[in-house]
């Protein structure tokens, strides 16, 4: 079939809508027409080059939820007329990880940026005949795509999709970088670096996590005015502004909890974030940048002698078939917001757009209607 896909040509340039030829389903594979797609960090930092893809032309795009429009051979855990939101990361359920409830770390995940289907090591996506990747498996700059029956996750039909595509990565990465990975509980101070869509999810799993205090630190007026909407109850601009005003909130203690969600991964902001954290705290680290750096401050007398914790994240340790659904049912209950979340909606010819508000922080996440 015929579609369009917002295409990467080559690392720096930008997005370019193209003509889409679709191949069915192969086996173990899974047609999906997609509701949205989320516009994450992660696909900006593939379009400036600093996180490099197995095969280009590349189609961006991880956040997604949509329909079963057909299946290919051998698909058993979902049929055509389902609702279903993809995960980022797809999770066999039989690997070590996946046996272990470590399903975020899936074997299946060494073919994340290899672009090519996991089934048989080749393209279903093509672009003015040639074979095309698809970002995260998943490719949902575009408003139909074929994945593997691993990224997906069935849903009730109750769900609205455009919201289910935001916990296919953002929502679901902060809010388990809170609640899992940093292990937040009740009455603890916790700093949310970054106020993005993974930030957001930091912020509303501490304060549901029952956090006394839930510092928000980020650079924009508005993500900062933000942050209250979402649960924070202190925003401030900086590390060094966040320094004195922990001391106040927790009589010097500072924050049991900090976690990391500014936009580019940074080795340098690793000391400055650990000075906020108190003895025996927790940083946790989700932010992603470079692939190729390795340079990183950091006081080890500190975190040695204030037996502090230093810890990464991946999809916040969560996992794809407990918490998507799990956290729209906290949504569908009120609990969780995620429409307040999309500050704004985009067409997909419009994705430029779109991340040029992310670099210009203005919005918390745009989301693309198709
Ligand atoms: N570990 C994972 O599983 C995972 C998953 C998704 C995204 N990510 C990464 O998480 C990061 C955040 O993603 P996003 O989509 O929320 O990004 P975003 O661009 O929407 O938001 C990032 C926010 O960080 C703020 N910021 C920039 N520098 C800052 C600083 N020094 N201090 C405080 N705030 C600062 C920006 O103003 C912006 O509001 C990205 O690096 C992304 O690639 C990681
Ligand atoms: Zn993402
Ligand atoms: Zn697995």
């Amino acid at each position: 079939m015929k579609s369009q896909a917002a295409v990467l040509w080559e690392p720096g340039r930008p997005w370019e809508i193209e003509e889409l030829e679709l191949d069915a389903p192969k086996y173990g594979e899974v047609k999906v027409e997609l509701a949205a797609s989320g516009m994450c960090h992660s696909d900006e930092h593939v379009r400036d080059g600093s996180v490099p893809v197995g095969l280009y032309p590349f189609i961006g795009g991880h956040e997604g939820a949509g329909v079963v429009t057909e299946i290919g051979p051998g698909v058993t855990s979902v049929e055509v007329g389902d609702h279903v939101a993809l995960g980022f990361i797809p999770a066999c359920g039989r690997c070590r990880a996946c046996a272990t409830g470590k399903s975020s770390i899936c074997d299946l995940g060494a073919h994340l940026l290899g672009g090519h289907q996991i089934s048989d090591g080749t393209a279903r996506h093509h672009v003015r005949g040639q074979g095309a990747g698809i970002q995260c498996l998943l490719g949902t700059f575009a408003p139909v795509t074929v994945v593997n029956e691993a990224s997906c996750v069935k849903l009730t039909k109750d769900i609205p999709l455009d919201k289910a595509a935001l916990v296919g990565c953002g929502v679901t990465t902060g809010w388990g970088s809170s609640v899992y990975a940093a292990g937040v509980s009740a009455g603890e101070t916790v700093v949310v670096l970054g106020m993005g869509g993974v930030g957001c999810g930091a912020v509303q799993g501490a304060a549901l996590a029952g956090a006394r205090h839930v510092v928000l630190v980020d650079p924009s007026p508005f993500k900062r005015e933000q942050a209250k909407v979402f649960g924070a109850t202190h925003a401030v601009a900086s590390i060094e502004e966040a320094l004195p005003l922990l001391h106040d909130l927790t009589w010097g203690q500072l924050a049991d909890k900090v976690i990391i969600t500014v936009a580019v991964a940074d080795g340098a902001l690793i000391a400055p974030a650990m000075s906020l954290v108190a003895k025996g705290g927790t940083c946790v680290h989700v932010s992603v940048g470079d692939v190729t750096a390795t340079d990183t401050s950091l006081s080890l007398f500190d975190l040695t002698a204030m037996r502090k914790t230093l810890k990464g994240a991946w999809f916040g340790n969560a996992n794809i078939r407990f918490d998507i659904p799990h956290l729209l049912r906290l949504y569908m209950e009120g609990q969780l917001e995620l429409d307040a979340m999309i500050t704004r909606t985009y067409t997909l010819d419009q994705v430029n757009d779109g991340y040029e508000a992310m670099r210009n922080a203005e919005n918390v996440r745009g989301l693309i209607l198709y």
